[in-house]
């Protein structure tokens, strides 16, 4: 079982996009995945079909009153497991202000996943996808305390290599707290292969970063926008488009990392 957090403290990069359609095409290729909605917007929750405010139980259920994962388990209508999250989740910083091991809550729930407590049976998921909100809040830092690699998503814009050396230097220093962590890999998001400084900034990236970016580039794509406003990963949504065929293409990336 690989644990996977989805993260960037910068906003509206495709973190969400990338953790509904990543899990997605994983599921596709007959991975046993679980997403895990992190943000209280509850976006990567709704864009698996899932009414945000109808769940029984969410994230915030599992952190702040110690439900285990388990028990918060969906199946989405996009058909893979959720544990959703909304509003319920954004006052967690406050309420857990002060509590020692605030930043474990949610390692210390991923143990219940790694024997399933029902069957006994070990490790029910191969991969582990986490949505973090654009920050670097509790909940986010839970993601990094809990997780193995990092995924970040990025656009490549003027500012790009200067946000991803600041993200390194994020993650190398939360190692104090989760020495396992490392940077998976770096994907290039919403790219526009017509647009000259995006083209320069993604050739800088690999210049800088080439051990750590992945091949696949996601185009800007009108279906990957429309997608969640049916409930539906783009897969689902629309195959063949070019977001669903890059985000396929990202998810074998993400295979074949695991077979090393
Ligand atoms: N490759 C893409 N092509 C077209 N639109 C995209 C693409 N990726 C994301 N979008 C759209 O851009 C917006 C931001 O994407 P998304 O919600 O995935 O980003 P985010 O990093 O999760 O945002 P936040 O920081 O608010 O959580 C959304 O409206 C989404 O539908
Ligand atoms: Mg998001």
């Amino acid at each position: 079982m690989e644990i996977i957090a989805i993260a960037n403290q910068k906003g509206g990069v495709g973190k969400t996009t990338t953790a509904v359609n990543l899990t997605a095409s994983l599921a596709a290729k007959r991975k046993r995945v679980l997403l895990i909605d992190l943000d209280p917007q509850g976006n990567a929750t709704t864009g698996t079909g899932l009414d945000k405010n109808d769940l029984a139980l969410t994230m915030a259920d599992v952190l702040l009153d110690g439900v285990s994962l388990q028990e918060a388990i969906v199946t989405s209508p996009a058909g893979f497991d959720v544990i959703g999250a909304n509003r319920e989740l954004a006052g967690m910083d406050i309420t857990l202000m002060g509590q020692t091991n605030s930043h474990e809550l949610l390692k210390t729930a991923m143990s219940d996943l790694v024997t399933d407590q029902v069957t006994g049976q070990k490790q029910p998921y191969d991969y582990i996808i986490m949505d973090c909100a654009p920050s670097l809040n509790l909940l986010t830092i839970n993601a990094l305390v809990a997780t193995d690699g990092v995924i970040i998503p990025m656009q490549c814009e003027y500012y790009a290599l200067e946000g991803l050396a600041d993200l390194s230097q994020t993650i190398d220093r939360l190692k104090e707290l989760n020495a396992k962590l490392y940077i998976r890999g770096v994907v290039r998001t919403l790219f526009d292969a017509r647009n000259t400084l995006a083209n320069d900034v993604s050739a800088e990236l690999q210049t800088h970063f080439g051990d750590i970016m992945y091949d696949t580039h996601i185009p800007r794509n009108v279906r990957l926008a429309e997608a969640p406003a049916h409930g539906m990963p783009v897969l689902t949504y629309d195959r063949w488009s070019k977001g669903s065929r890059a985000y396929q293409k990202l998810a074998a990336e993400v295979i074949e990392q695991s077979r090393k």
